[in-house]
Parts: C-alpha cells; sequence; structure tokens
C-alpha cells in the first residue's frame, strides 16, 4: 500500500499485488515474490498471516464500536462509595444533590494497584447480573500499573520498579486481570491501557527516567495486548491529548510508535487510542485557548483528526474515545504542560457516543473527578513540583485519593451544569 516504486520480482516469477490488510493467506506459490515483499508492511502483513487466530472469548467476536447498539455504562462502586462518603461531609442541601448527580455519570474504575484488581471480579459480576434482564452493561477499566510508571513526573509513580523484578510483577498483574476477563465472556469491557506511557515514549526519552523505561514498557504493553485477547474486551492505548502529541512535530513519531506495538501483538483487541485522560482540553473549542498557540491541534478533535490518516498510514486503527470529564471549563491553565488539580475545573460534557466525527467511538469519563492527581505536600517522596504551581489547587492530596475541596469546584464549576 502506497508502494509506487520498482518491483523485483526475480526472473521467473510472477508480481501479484498482495493486500496489506488481509489476515488470511494469499494464495501466492512459495516461489513467487510479492511486489510489496520487500517492504516492512508486507512483512507485517505476513506475521499477522502467520499468527492470525480467534481470540480465545467466547460469544461473537465482534469489534466494532464498543458504545453503539444500546450498551449501558457500569456505575463504578468504588466511585459511587467515594463520593457517598463526601457526601456525608458536606453541609449544603445544594452540593449534596449535585454530589448524588456525579455518582451517576459513568467514569472508569482504574486498577492502579495490583491489590484492587480482585474486585473487578466482583464488579463482572455485577455487571453480569444487571444483564438478566437483557440489559447490555459495559465496564469501563483503566490498566495502570506498569514498572516505573509515570517516569516524566513523581506524582503518580507505581508500586512496581523494573530493577526490582517489575516486568515479572507487571505481567502477574495482567495475567490476573485476564483471569477475570476470561470468566465473563457475556459483559463487555473497554479498558484504556497505560495512561501517559507512550507518549513519554515518544517525547521524554531525554529523560533517563523514561529512555531507562523504554524496553519494559514495550515489553509489558505488548504483554497485556497480547493477554487482553479476548472477545468481551477494547483496548484504548492511551495517547496523551493534543498539547502533547498534537504538535506537528510529535505526531508522526506518535503515530509510528503506536503501529508498532500494535503491530508487535498480532491479534489483538486494540480499538484505538484514548485522549486527554485525566486532562483538561475542549472536545471543540470555538476560541482556541492561548497556551495553545503554535500547535496545529488547538483541541481533542482537531487532534484525532490530525492523527487519524497518519495511524491509518501505519496500520493502526484510527478509533477514538476521549475523556471529558473535567473539560468544562476551559483558559484555566498557565501553560499546557500543566496537569495537575488545575484551579477552576469542572465537569465536562456527558458521556456519549453522539460525537462530533465517526473516528469517535464515545465521549467518555475516565478520570474519577475528584481523585487527586498529585500531593502538593514537597515532603512527599511523590511530590510533584506541577502540583504546587499557581494554576494548581492546594493544599492537596496524594495521588488517587479523594480532594473533596477540589471535587466540590468540579461540582460548582460544572458546565453543563449539574
Ligand atoms: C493516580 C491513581 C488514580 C488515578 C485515577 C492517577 O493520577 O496515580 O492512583 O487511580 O489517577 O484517579
Amino acid at each position: 500500500m502506497y508502494y509506487s516504486g520498482d518491483t523485483d520480482c526475480a526472473a521467473g516469477s510472477t508480481c501479484v499485488y498482495n493486500n496489506d490488510w488481509s489476515t488470511t493467506t494469499t494464495s501466492t506459490t512459495s516461489s513467487t515474490k510479492t511486489s510489496t515483499s520487500t517492504t516492512t508492511k508486507t512483512s507485517t502483513t505476513s506475521t499477522k498471516t502467520s499468527t492470525t487466530s480467534t481470540p480465545s472469548g467466547s460469544g461473537s467476536c465482534s469489534f466494532g464500536n464498543p458504545y453503539e447498539n444500546g450498551y449501558t455504562a457500569y456505575l463504578s462502586p468504588y466511585y459511587i462509595a467515594e463520593v457517598n462518603a463526601a457526601i456525608a461531609t458536606q453541609s449544603s442541601s445544594t452540593l449534596k444533590t449535585k454530589s448524588a448527580k456525579v455518582a451517576q455519570i459513568p467514569n472508569f474504575t482504574w486498577f492502579d494497584t495490583a491489590d484492587k484488581v480482585p474486585t473487578l471480579g466482583d464488579y463482572l459480576a455485577d455487571a453480569r447480573s444487571m444483564q438478566a434482564d437483557g440489559t447490555k452493561m459495559i465496564l469501563q477499566i483503566v490498566v495502570y500499573d506498569l514498572p516505573d510508571r509515570d517516569c516524566h513526573a513523581k506524582a503518580s509513580n507505581g508500586e512496581y520498579h523494573i530493577a526490582q523484578n517489575g516486568v515479572a510483577n507487571y505481567k502477574a498483574y495482567i495475567d490476573a486481570i485476564k483471569s477475570y476477563v476470561v470468566q465473563y465472556p457475556d459483559v463487555r469491557i473497554v479498558a484504556v491501557v497505560e495512561p501517559d506511557s507512550l507518549a513519554n515514549l515518544v517525547t521524554n526519552m531525554s529523560d533517563s527516567h523514561c529512555a531507562n523505561a523504554h524496553d519494559a514498557y514495550l515489553q509489558c504493553t505488548t504483554y497485556a495486548l497480547q493477554q487482553l485477547n479476548q472477545c468481551n474486551i477494547w483496548l484504548y492505548l492511551d495517547a496523551g491529548h493534543a498539547g502533547w502529541l498534537g504538535w506537528q512535530s510529535n505526531q508522526d513519531p506518535a503515530a509510528q510508535l503506536f503501529a508498532q506495538v500494535y503491530k508487535s501483538a498480532t491479534p489483538n483487541r486494540v480499538r484505538g487510542l484514548a485522549t486527554n485522560v485525566a486532562n483538561y482540553n475542549a472536545l471543540h473549542a470555538s476560541t482556541p485557548d492561548p497556551i495553545t498557540q503554535g500547535d496545529p491541534c488547538v483541541d481533542e478533535l482537531s487532534y484525532v483528526q490530525a492523527m487519524s490518516p497518519r495511524l491509518t498510514n501505519y496500520g493502526f486503527p484510527a478509533h477514538f474515545i476521549i475523556d471529558q470529564g473535567r473539560s468544562g471549563v476551559q483558559n484555566i491553565r498557565g501553560q499546557w504542560g500543566d496537569w495537575c488539580n488545575i484551579k477552576g475545573a469542572g465537569f465536562g460534557m456527558r458521556p456519549t457516543n453522539v460525537t462530533p466525527d465517526p473516528v469517535i467511538d464515545a465521549i467518555v469519563w475516565v478520570k474519577p473527578g475528584g481523585e487527586c492527581d498529585g500531593t502538593s505536600d514537597s515532603s512527599s517522596p511523590r511530590y510533584d513540583s506541577t502540583c504546587s504551581l499557581s494554576d494548581a489547587k492546594q493544599p492537596a492530596p496524594e495521588a488517587g485519593t479523594w480532594f473533596e475541596a477540589y471535587f466540590e469546584d468540579l461540582v460548582n464549576f460544572a458546565n453543563p451544569a449539574l
């Protein structure tokens, strides 16, 4: 595909065109060399041909937009418990009412430590029981436990370390997730895979932490894709956001890396990319935020539209889900790279599969609003100075823990209002 150069058939052979996208064996004879057989793309095709198998989950192995056909997103009991605990401490009845509404808006459950994984089995069992009356459920999760996690920041440093058996630990974590996924082939799962990790490999290799993590990240991600190759799961690799990989010079290297990872684990259940996870960008900014100046992608819509042809070119499926959970208020950041508990943020557009471009499968809420991005306590080992910038709300607790003052702002500044 896209090859227009000379062909190179050996004397006596016949040139044929081999469909690069095909996953079935072509009928060329062993002495026939195809016109594109010397390109990388064709060798990828042949890898696909030789390893293609049906994912092992049972049921129909459809692979369209998982959010189509009347699926209801499962509400995370973990998040509901967090919000209910918050409501118990609130005094304003208006705030309590609005907070209770937030608990009814689906977001993703993050498996940010291995000890949380057994709850996946509980949620899947719960979702299955809800399907008894014919309702079709979709469970939304985040796979987030890479060794040396968050290599370019500190706030979300994880439990595993490459130097301390981290890759093996991660594989066990993935195996545990898989063990639940295969037990519930009748429950649909959408998983965002490892926020920030591949994006860091695109832009932050000058950081020794990321350079050191490079091989392990790739090995672990490939393993996750291979193991989670089940009919009931749809995977979206995290793709940063417009202000990260949307810059002109980052777009192509990013598309190449996503395609490389995708091909490293063929066949797999990667449906596409997740963008703006835990970030604040607008889906479509009618007036671009001044901080976006110089980036051709001023919002998430322009970002996914710029990436789509590049991804397709490299053989990666150009479908997206976009986090809008905390994007209700714009023009609140000092710099586009700021990400920690941005002051003035509000809950954003509600999750929907009605989207402005067919490449977008759904608007989702990935970050559970109210869970902190990182602590502002400079004595903490996970302190990242980004969390003390003037646009970051303070004092802030550790990443992932409840930040009530921030939650209340998200509620009060929600757009559309709650
Ligand atoms: C934290 C995780 C948390 C996730 C969702 C991340 O920033 O590091 O612990 O689960 O956000 O709130």
